[in-house]
């Protein structure tokens, strides 16, 4: 039986998350610049997008630039900031034969006009799509999304509006960009790195987490199908007993 037969006929995660990493030393191992290795990074997203939506999967969030990017060289940075328009430019057709919705979480504060205009469009013109949730995370960090949520809901208490003893942990879920998305299943990160870098950290409390030495360019359809049958093969247990089969 092929690996993709294997995977379908088991318990497929209904949100998986990627943080893309090694874009710069794949490059750098073909003698390339380092902004080669983000295009080649953003062709690899389309494809492994498609992918996960035909093996059903509903979401996919992705670390695409974190709040600390904005460090790298100006010159890498201004190329970064071109993907989100390069990349619904030259897949926008693609997306919609698979019926693909797009979203973006992050600040907005700190985006081009252009970005943002472009973010608003984008989720305005997919949002009744049916296939997968694209969750392209942008100027991403937790801390703000979740120092975010907490001066929401300080406001909403000041306002009268939320009584303190019902302040909960749905609450707090639903003051996040995530609110709309399924429980995260599965984080993976490619490139060898075995750290978390601030992405998703309330939603990833039970998911299981997959680190793959392959630089994000070449984290292919076949390393997803390797990932998703290990995680097929975990025990999770929520903190609970493993069940009787
Ligand atoms: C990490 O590699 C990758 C990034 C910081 C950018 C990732 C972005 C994409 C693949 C495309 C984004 C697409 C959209 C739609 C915005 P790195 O530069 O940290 O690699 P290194 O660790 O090898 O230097």
């Amino acid at each position: 039986m092929s690996l993709e037969s294997k995977v379908r006929g088991r318990y497929i995660p209904k949100h998986i998350a990627i943080i893309l990493d090694g874009n710069g030393r794949w490059a750098k191992k073909r003698n390339m610049p380092r902004n080669l290795g983000h295009k080649r990074g953003t062709l690899n997203l389309k494809n492994i997008t498609i992918a996960c939506n035909v093996l059903g999967i509903k979401a996919l969030s992705v670390y695409a630039f974190s709040t600390e990017n904005w460090k790298r060289p100006k010159e890498e940075v201004d190329y970064l900031m071109e993907l989100p328009k390069q990349f619904t430019e030259d897949y926008k057709g693609q997306f919609k034969e698979n019926d693909i919705r797009v979203m973006f979480s992050g600040r907005r504060d700190r985006m081009s006009k252009v970005n943002y205009d472009l973010m608003l469009e984008i989720e305005e013109k997919t949002k009744d799509r049916e296939g997968l949730i694209l969750n392209v995370c942008f100027d991403y960090g937790s801390h703000f999304e979740i120092t975010e949520a907490v001066k929401q809901i300080a406001k909403d208490v000041k306002d009268n509006n939320v009584d303190i003893s019902d302040i909960n942990e749905d609450m707090i879920a639903s003051n996040l960009y995530t609110k709309e998305l399924p429980p995260l299943d599965l984080m993976i990160r490619t490139s060898g790195e075995q750290r978390i870098s601030n992405f998703l950290l309330w939603q990833l409390a039970y998911s299981e987490l997959y680190f793959t030495k392959k630089f994000w360019p070449e984290f292919s359809k076949k390393e997803l199908l390797k990932a998703l049958d290990n995680f097929q093969n975990r025990d999770r247990k929520f903190g609970g007993l493993k069940e009787k089969k």
